[in-house]
């Protein structure tokens, strides 16, 4: 595992969008799994700069985002697939056919799950994929529990988790109860994962990621038993583990 912490929220985006770009970079075709949230918001910046810049380009790469809430419309303000549109689809040249996101209004979620799974198993293993955590250790949607699944799956989202997302809603009631979620055996099968992670309310939560026994009651704590593990923090999330 190797982690990273900086001193600037300029350096810790610059640092991420760097991972990301030279691997495309060098391997055109890869396979990108990426993740929403307030964290990745300035690393998908510092990615349409760099393209914008000449630098990079996504035409051959294929993403697989981690999760989707379940019942919003996709054109929602706070749909996953809107998130993804306005942070990094529709400034780059990535190939909208290319770009796959769970389908949170699936008639039938159990076989979107299914024919999810399907295709990143056709066209993968995921190259890089982009993490978050949750304040109560969860990686993409997989809650504290004592099993996790391997491949995706619906969840019931964890209260505090709601809470935290409120954030993004108008009303916290509006904040989805369900989502679909990759699963930590599809994570855990990426080349190489990226986490990062911001903010002196995610220090303890990093601790125990990272320190701390590994435990499906911290999902996070599984990236420990990863052999391409990436961790950028800023200094404040990396306060308990310098
Ligand atoms: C998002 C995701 C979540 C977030 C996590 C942290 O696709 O899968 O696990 O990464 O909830 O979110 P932020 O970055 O908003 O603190």
């Amino acid at each position: 595992m190797n982690v990273l912490t900086f001193d600037s929220q300029e350096k810790f985006n610059e640092a991420g969008a760097n991972i990301i770009t030279s691997l495309v970079q060098t391997n055109p075709h890869a396979v990108l799994g990426l993740a929403t949230g307030g964290t990745p918001v300035g690393i998908y910046e510092q990615i349409v700069k760099d393209y914008k810049r000449g630098l990079v380009s996504f035409r051959g790469i294929t993403s697989f985002n981690l999760d989707e809430y379940v019942g919003l419309p996709s054109n929602h303000s706070e749909s996953y697939r809107t998130y993804m549109q306005e942070h990094l689809f529709d400034h780059v040249d990535l190939q909208p056919e290319q770009t796959h996101i769970p389908n949170g209004n699936a008639p039938d979620p159990e076989a979107e799950c299914r024919s999810y799974d399907e295709l990143i198993e056709r066209v993968g293993p995921i190259d890089l994929q982009l993490l978050g955590i949750g304040h109560n250790g969860h990686i993409g949607f997989n809650e504290p529990a004592h099993a996790l699944l391997r491949g995706t799956h619906i969840v019931e989202l964890a209260e505090e988790t709601r809470k935290a997302n409120a954030r993004f809603f108008d009303q916290p009631a509006q904040v989805p109860r369900q989502a679909i979620t990759m699963g930590v055996g599809t994570i855990l099968q990426a080349k190489m994962i990226v986490l990062a992670v911001r903010g002196a309310d995610k220090a303890e939560i990093v601790h125990r990621a990272l320190i701390g026994p590994i435990t499906t009651e911290c999902p996070a704590s599984l990236l420990q038993t990863h052999p391409h593990l990436v961790v950028l923090l800023d200094e404040a999330a990396g306060k308990q583990v310098k």
